[in-house]
Parts: C-alpha cells; structure tokens; sequence
C-alpha cells in the first residue's frame, strides 16, 4: 500500500533539482481535503448545508460550504507557506498572499474549492478543483495577475477530489493520471488507481439535457446520434449526469464516455469557468489520453483574459469529442469564437 506522501515523494525524487516545494504544497490541499471531507461527512447533522444568501461575482448564490471549504483550502495554502497568491470561484478577485513569505513563493494556485456543492442537500457527490501555475512575475514581489492568466498548457499539476461513496484525491503533473482513495479510518490517502486512462471506447454521454432547445444544433444532432439504435458502435449510448463535474468526468475516464456543457441560447459561453473548471480537467483529461475542447479549439490553447471567465466544454474519449466536434463544424461553425 503507498501513500499520496510516499507517491509523490518518490516521483519528485525520479527529477533531480526539485526541491519538494510541490510537494509541501500537495500536503496543503490535501489537509484542506480533509477537513472538508470531514464536514461534508456530517452533513444533515449540523448546520452546514443550504445557502448563505449571498451571491458569488458571477451571480450564483453561495453554499454554506462553498465558504468553508474555501476558507479551509486558503488558509492551509498560506500556512505552508509554497504559494504566492490564490484564485477562488468564491473570491471576486485573485487573492495575492503579499507577505516576505508570499513573494518569494514559486507557484500560484486556481481552484474550484467545492464544486456542484448544491448536491450537498440531497447527499449527492461533489468535488473540488484546483490547478497550479508556476509565476511568471519575479520571485520577491507580490503575484500579479497575469500570474493567474497562463494558457492551461502552462499548468504544473491539476488534480480533482470526489466526495463520493469514497472520497478520492486524482492529479497529474504531466506523468499520467494518478488517484488516491482515502481510508477514512485513518485519514490517509492509498494509491488506489495508478495510470488511469480512457478505455478504447466510450459509451456513456453527459450533458443537462433539459437546455435541449437552447443548444446548439451541432450539439442537437450529436444527442440524436448518441440516441440512434446502432449495435457495431454500441448506441444508443447510455445516458448519465450528476451535475457534479469531478464526479461526472471521473465516471467517464473510467467507463469510457464524454460530458458536453455547451453553449446555450442564453449562456453564449457555456457555465463553467475557463481557468479552475475546465484547464484542470482539461489536463487530466488528455493525460489520460482524451480530448478536451470548446466545440472546436483545444481549451489548453485558449488565452485567458479574465479570472472568472466561462468556457463551453467538450470532453471524454478522444473519438467522442472528435465525433461532436464534426457536427460543431457542420452544424454552428457561428458559434467558434474565434470567427
Ligand atoms: P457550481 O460551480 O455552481 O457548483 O456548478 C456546478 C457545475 C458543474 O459541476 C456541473 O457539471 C454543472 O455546473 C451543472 O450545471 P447545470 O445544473 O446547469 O447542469
Ligand atoms: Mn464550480
Ligand atoms: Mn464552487
């Protein structure tokens, strides 16, 4: 049995000159997920679920423990002391840490600290998010913000947890797709899935389909495809959604399968964020040999201009997202953004 500790110890000792300040920083989060584990594990029995009242910058009302969680993953990220500054779905901006320990930190942090957290109420899975840049600003000064706005290729690690009926710790830094499962006896994290990747074919499509009419067509007629009786290429596919994106993406690596938030007639951009929603599971998307796109460009490619800006998001096995995409340019080439 090895440990997340030991695992990532070992692979950081296969690169002579690293110093190990990443994996300091893989320890914050993963204490932070703990706690948070802890928590949503006692939801229903303290008060911890429903809303705060308040909205987030991006109009969403925020979950009690969308703020814990945050709460927790900030704070356990600067008392380590490994990271120069920090961007959160639940802060309306990047959160600089401008301290003599702060700026001689040489990476920044992205994160969704609990996504899908509405799934709390009704014991559903939810996950957190999160990606790491190394600072392009000088080492000594406070982050900036084009700290936090690298093109998803840029990224050092991303990795997702699943509060499921297990909860697991999944990342990549660029050596394929590694997962965690946590002993809650223990609180320690076991290697439990090591090179994960998506089986040759995929055969589970995910997508809120209740904003049928608002898609676009391309989109459309991918469902129908998806729905068409035909035995050689296992249709029609199965359908699955949680609307839990860590969860419904881990599913799919697994299984074989795509998840689409597309563009919709009132949401141009899709729903999920560029930087701390779809980069990180863009990266480990590919690295466990999928394909991830906004319809059309690969979303490790986009330049982003804004913290909180949205993305349409396409990805799961390779052949899938090509298979949409096909449709995407036959069908609503005007919804390229590029054009
Ligand atoms: P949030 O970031 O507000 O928690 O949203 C969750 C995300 C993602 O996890 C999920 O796949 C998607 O939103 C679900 O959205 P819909 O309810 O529109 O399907
Ligand atoms: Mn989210
Ligand atoms: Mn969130």
């Amino acid at each position: 049995m090895i440990t997340l500790d030991e695992y990532v110890i070992k692979k950081q000792n296969e690169h002579p000159g690293a110093t190990g300040e990443l994996t300091a920083l893989l320890g914050a989060i993963k204490l932070a997920t703990k706690v948070v584990n802890r928590e949503i594990n006692k939801a229903g029995l303290v008060d911890i679920i429903g809303t705060t009242g308040v909205e987030n910058i991006q109009g969403e009302v925020q979950q009690k423990m969308d703020l814990f969680a945050n709460d927790k993953f900030k704070a356990a990220l600067e008392a380590r002391g490994q990271v120069c500054g920090i961007a959160s779905e639940e802060d309306d901006e990047e959160v600089i840490f401008n301290t003599k320990t702060g700026n001689n930190c040489k990476y920044v942090v992205l994160m969704d600290p609990l996504d899908g957290s509405s799934n709390m109420d009704v014991n559903v899975s939810v996950g957190t998010i999160f990606s790491i840049y190394r600072r392009i600003s000088p080492l000594g000064q406070p982050a900036t913000l084009e700290d936090f706005l690298q093109p998803g290729s840029e990224q050092v690690v991303a990795g997702y947890v699943m509060y499921g009926s297990s909860t697991i710790l999944v990342y990549t830094t660029g050596n394929g797709v590694h997962g965690f499962t946590c002993d809650p006896s223990l609180g320690v994290f076991y290697l439990s899935h090591e090179n994960i990747t998506f089986p040759d074919n995929g055969s589970i499509y995910s997508i809120n389909e209740g904003n049928y009419l608002k898609f676009p067509l391309g989109v459309k007629k991918y469902l129908k495809y998806c729905q068409e009786i035909d035995e050689p290429t296992k249709r029609p596919y199965t359908s699955r959604y949680i609307g839990s994106l860590a969860p419904d993406v881990h599913r799919n690596m697994l299984k074989g399968g795509i998840y689409i938030y597309p563009s919709t007639a009132s949401a141009p951009n899709g729903k999920l964020r560029l930087l701390y929603e779809c980069n990180p599971m863009a990266f480990l998307v590919e690295q466990a040999g999928g394909k991830a796109t906004d319809g059309f460009q690969r979303i490790l490619d986009i330049e982003p201009t804004e913290i909180h800006q949205r993305v349409p998001f396409f990805c799961g096995n390779t052949n899938m997202v090509e298979d949409v995409e096909a449709m995407m340019a036959e069908f609503s080439a005007d919804c390229d953004s590029r054009k």
